[in-house]
């Protein structure tokens, strides 16, 4: 079994050259098979609100769900670097109140690490963090959870004065002490500059080939929604919705047709586990004596 990575580790991995692999995951399962599979850090995002909740968008998302995803997802990867974000207005609310949130994950979730989207502005709040001993992860580029500010889910710094802020923001992250950035959505010259420019990690997500690592949402990877939408910056792993809609699909025929349960499926009855089950003594069921007409099996239990 791996060990758990430090911030010190996945600094150490930027100046190698070894690619940091993230993925998000939102309950055990996920984080149990990301971990299974080797991945470096795991990020319970708040996109858990658009793929797992049902959200248009990021800003439902509540501390409270946070904290309940990041706690199952650690007690399914106990040895994988574990990211949690800072959902919507949980930040740059007052230092007070800030401070509450970022315990709250960290104490009853369980996470190893804080995101938070926003550059220059939130810098403080960073500082703080981080000062107090939480490791925080930056995020830059297209932030969803100011999508409607933004205007949508559009590519970050195409203009030079976009490109500027962002430059100027990542410099301000990793002035504030955060140990990485995501970069999220902008060109591929934009972000291999950023990268080179600093001396954390960048992890990247739309945001091309040039970035110390890569991030991708888990839903998005193995098309484990419906509908799916098609993204530019996504690769499909596996087409996991598809296989589980044709899975249950054959279930619901089966049960429906009556191939379902069939032999395999069936519990035979013993003669020690009748009256265990139906507190009647009944002598022998494989007995031609036995009084079977006095057993009254449960509704759905077949003795045979
Ligand atoms: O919430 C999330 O999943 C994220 C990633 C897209 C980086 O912030």
């Amino acid at each position: 079994m791996r060990k758990r990575l430090t911030i010190t580790n996945m600094k150490k991995m930027k100046q190698e050259r070894n690619a940091i692999s993230v993925l998000t995951a939102y309950d055990y399962p996920s984080a149990k098979l990301a971990e299974e599979a080797g991945i470096d850090v795991i990020l319970v995002g708040d996109s858990l609100g658009n793929v797992v909740l049902g959200y248009d968008t990021t800003i439902p998302v509540t501390v409270d769900d946070i904290v309940y995803h990041t706690r199952a997802v650690a007690r399914g990867a106990q040895n994988t670097f574990i990211v949690a974000d800072m959902p919507f207005m949980s930040y740059g609310i007052g230092r007070e109140a800030t401070m509450r949130n970022a315990a709250r994950i960290m104490q009853e979730g369980g996470a190893q690490a804080l995101k938070l989207e926003g550059g220059e502005e939130i810098a403080s709040d960073v500082e703080a963090l981080v000062k107090a001993g939480i490791p925080v992860m930056g995020h830059i580029g297209l932030t969803p959870q100011s999508v409607h500010q933004l205007g949508g889910y559009k590519v970050q710094g195409k203009l030079d004065k976009e490109a500027e802020k962002l430059i100027q923001d990542a410099k301000a992250l990793e002035q504030a002490g955060a140990f990485s950035i995501v970069i999220e959505l902008v060109t591929e010259s934009l972000a291999t500059m950023i990268s080179d420019v600093l001396s954390i990690p960048v992890i990247g997500i739309g945001a091309g080939r040039g970035c110390d690592g890569q991030v991708l949402v888990y839903h998005d990877i193995l098309q484990y929604s419906s509908p799916y939408f098609e993204k530019k910056f996504v690769k499909t792993y596996a087409d996991i919705g598809t296989t589980i809609r044709n899975a249950i699909h054959t279930y619901v025929d089966e049960v429906k047709n009556g191939n379902f349960p069939a032999e395999e499926h069936v519990f035979s009855a013993q003669t020690a586990s009748i009256p265990a089950l139906y507190g009647s003594t009944v002598a022998d069921a494989d007995s031609k004596e036995t009084k079977q007409e006095t057993v009254q099996p449960k509704k759905g239990v077949r003795l045979t």
